[in-house]
């Protein structure tokens, strides 16, 4: 493996800068991606931290985070659901370099030259007790030249683990790697938005299915997932792919819905039986949206548009599918258990929990202590109780999920 002390060696540097592209192209989802490009760029530069902000209008938007000193490898990272934005001008490190469009080297944090129009912000260091030094930012291009948002890596470390300036070269090849990194990014936030803007066909609908409740779903499920492939000791690599497939696939696990007449879904009053059997058709209707394609992005879709109102113990729907393409479908024996795919497993739970923790027109939300008792009540009955154990374990991550993509104000 490269890095910046090997320097002498630039066109290896490049390559690699062209490898690491490659497979950030083969990655889904918009925090996968960020996370890929932090983990490769303090590789190279052997930075103990990084913060990866993206543009959005006049603001800096908080994105995505590291940190060697206060995260173990692997681990969940919470941090990354902190909501903040910073304003683009001259008076913080990274407006400067968003609005100049120029990196910025800084050797030391604590002493910068007073007639600087930035200052460094000690909040961080003050709250945590971290040692901010060395400071490098660079702006990430898009081909148009536009800034799209800020790349910042903190402490490089010598071979000793101190913390050191960043060397001159990464002035150089950092930035290359970040202008690189754009196109990625770009094409995760156009996926994320055609997910949202087919939710909102879902959500003219069914008005319970909106932007920030797929969001939710979406952290929600992709952490449960990461506390449960940790408990079972599933490997670092796998969980990774696995988690960028699964954010993007829970979000679309009600699209089917698009198949339902606005007559039963916006009816007020009690729904009949029939009217309930064709509601359930959502599932079928979603799976039909994944069935001809073989990437796994679309399988596990599938998995989930079918899978997602299934029980544990089978009393859930729509049970095994004989025939999805048939009018009506036909239908075999109940799913349960381990028969019901495990993102499907998942996602019925996330579901669940954001409906009765979200304000409805007919129900104020569910206390948390509420939603805990009935969940454990139902671990093993309407849930898988592994799926449960790892839900209640990363509790204090479910909440900030549920901060982060919160209803706006009607
Ligand atoms: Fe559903
Ligand atoms: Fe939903």
């Amino acid at each position: 493996m490269l890095n910046l002390s090997q320097i002498g060696n630039t066109s290896g540097i490049l390559v690699e800068i062209i490898a690491i592209n490659e497979q950030l192209n083969q990655l889904k989802d918009l925090d996968a991606i960020l996370d890929r490009i932090l983990t490769e760029v303090r590789r190279l530069t052997h930075a103990d931290a990084g913060t990866i902000f993206l543009v959005e209008k006049d603001n800096l938007k908080f994105s995505y985070v590291h940190n060697d000193t206060f995260m173990k490898a692997g681990e969940i990272n919470k941090d990354i659901y902190a909501n903040f934005t910073i304003p683009i001008n001259i008076g913080s490190i990274v407006g400067y370099v968003a609005s100049t469009g120029e990196p910025l080297n800084i050797d030391d944090a604590y002493n910068l030259a007073p007639s600087l129009p930035f200052q460094f912000n000690k909040n961080f260091d003050e709250k945590t007790g971290y040692k901010t030094t060395s400071i490098f930012t660079v702006p990430i291009k898009t081909s148009q030249g536009d800034v799209a948002g800020v790349i910042q890596i903190i402490n490089a470390r010598n071979a000793e683990g101190s913390s050191v300036p960043f060397p001159p070269d990464a002035q150089v090849l950092i930035p290359l790697l970040a202008n690189n990194a754009s196109v990625a990014i770009e094409r995760a936030i156009m996926t994320r938005e055609l997910i949202l803007r087919m939710i909102r066909m879902a959500e003219l609908r069914d008005p319970s299915e909106t932007g920030p409740h797929v969001q939710r779903v979406g952290g929600y499920s992709a952490e449960i997932y990461h506390k449960w492939a940790l408990n079972k000791g599933v490997d670092a690599k796998e969980i990774k792919k696995t988690k960028d497939l699964l954010r993007v696939a829970a979000m679309l696990h009600d699209v089917g819905k698009v198949g339902i007449s606005d007559k039963i879904l916006k009816k007020p009053d009690k729904l009949t039986d029939e009217e309930f059997a064709i509601i359930e058709l959502h599932t079928i209707y979603g799976a039909q949206l994944f069935a001809k394609s073989t990437s796994e992005l679309d399988t596990m879709s599938r998995e989930i548009a079918i899978g997602h109102h299934e029980k544990w113990t089978g009393k859930g729907y729509p049970g095994q599918l004989i025939d999805m393409w048939s009018n009506p479908p036909q239908l075999g024996a109940p799913k349960k258990g381990e028969e019901i795919p495990l993102m499907a497993r998942i996602v019925a739970l996330a579901d669940v929990f954001d409906a009765l923790t979200s304000r409805r027109s007919y129900k104020p939300p569910w206390p948390d202590e509420k939603i805990i008792a009935l969940f454990k009540e139902e671990s093993g009955n309407h849930f898988d109780p592994d799926v449960v154990a790892a839900f209640l374990d990363i509790f204090e991550v479910i909440k900030l999920i549920r901060a982060k993509y919160a209803d706006s104000p009607i």
